[in-house]
């Protein structure tokens, strides 16, 4: 184990502060124009060595799982930064046609930099745009739209509903529209031990304005019940948020189309493509990850079903949890 991986003592200890306490950490936006300053967004470039890798191996595990068509054919990606996840996207999918938006061009600039080798096999075109005017912007639609690590960015909860509705009018009718993103710790204290723990090997990695922009994601992101609730309204798709059980690193969120009766309709990705995506002292902590998607919250959101997400956030005292938990799994589709 090197001297910056998480023991399992850590991470209980995570968990176990995570599920009895109460959330009391107000939110901080993220401090503007961060990802102009090339020297920033190159760390962010070259954390592809760090556990940064582990939340696009499982975006990507879901997104091969939920797709509606085994090949997908065109995609659009919401906030690329350095086009770290573009590249795997392309890579491991294999999607023909990807449209990459930025609102940096700084991070533009290191996207297609780091596809350049890709781009004799896939279409992937780069494109300078805030992602609050998407349907001003382009004209065709999408099978798969993704939003990872970008939801946090935006500045208030209204944002995050117009890029979701907007993004929802550029998806195709079965097309499948993806979000990934941070979850806010419930309190400054666990926020502190959490970032310590998984931001040293930034820190080890010299990568300290990266630690910085991780500390920043933390305090800027949503809550569960935050994210849920920015669901558009009238939508033609039914969403789904997954959180994963114990310590909730990340949330998804999902549309899939109206009338898609299961969620997932493929088996995981194979170990061999996550051992090549991913760097090898990550493994570990990535099939962690993985299985507590799998036993966590897997919550179809609609007005009833909302509501009940809402005691998510109630003190749980450890005797209530397993009813907890188990009257969530109720609500998953497959
Ligand atoms: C934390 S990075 C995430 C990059 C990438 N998705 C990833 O997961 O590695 C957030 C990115 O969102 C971009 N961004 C923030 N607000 C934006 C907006 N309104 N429109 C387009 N891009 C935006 C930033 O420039 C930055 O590259």
């Amino acid at each position: 184990m090197s001297n910056f991986q998480p023991n399992p003592l850590q991470i209980f200890k995570l968990i176990f502060s995570h599920l009895i306490s109460d959330y009391s950490l107000k939110r901080t936006p993220e401090p503007i124009s961060f990802y102009n300053d090339i020297e920033k967004s190159l760390e962010y470039s070259k954390s592809q060595s760090t556990n940064m890798m582990i939340p696009y191996a499982i975006a990507l595990n879901y997104i091969q799982r939920i797709s509606t068509t085994e090949k997908i054919n065109s995609a659009l990606e919401l906030c690329c930064g350095p086009g770290v996840f573009t590249q795997q996207l392309a890579k491991i999918t294999k999607i023909n046609h990807i449209t990459a938006v930025d609102l940096s061009q700084t991070m533009l600039g290191l996207a297609k930099a780091n596809c350049s080798s890709l781009t004799d096999h896939f279409d992937i075109q780069f494109k300078e745009m805030n992602i609050l005017n998407l349907t001003t912007e382009l004209k065709q639609k999408f099978n798969l739209i993704t939003f990872l690590n970008g939801a946090h960015h935006l500045e208030n909860l209204n944002d995050v509903k117009t890029v979701l509705q907007q993004a929802e009018s550029l998806s195709t009718e079965d097309g499948i529209i993806f979000v990934l993103d941070p979850v806010r710790p419930k309190s400054d204290k666990i926020a502190n031990y959490y970032i310590n723990l998984f931001g040293k090997e930034y820190l080890v990695k010299g990568l300290n304005h990266f630690f910085n922009d991780f500390k920043d994601s933390m305090y800027a992101s949503w809550t569960p019940t935050e994210m849920g609730s920015s669901i558009p309204e009238n939508t033609n798709k039914q969403w789904i948020q997954l959180i994963p059980f114990g310590f909730p690193a990340f949330q998804i969120l999902i549309g899939i189309p109206k009338n898609r009766k299961q969620l997932f309709l493929r088996n995981d990705l194979s170990i061999s493509i996550f051992k090549d995506l991913l760097p090898s002292h990550t493994i570990s902590d990535f099939n962690l990850l993985k299985t507590l998607f799998k036993i966590g919250l897997k919550v179809q959101l609609n007005p009833n079903t909302y509501n009940e997400l809402e005691q998510y956030h109630t003190p749980i005292k450890p005797s209530s949890i397993k009813t907890l938990k188990h009257s969530h799994i109720d609500k998953v589709m497959s």
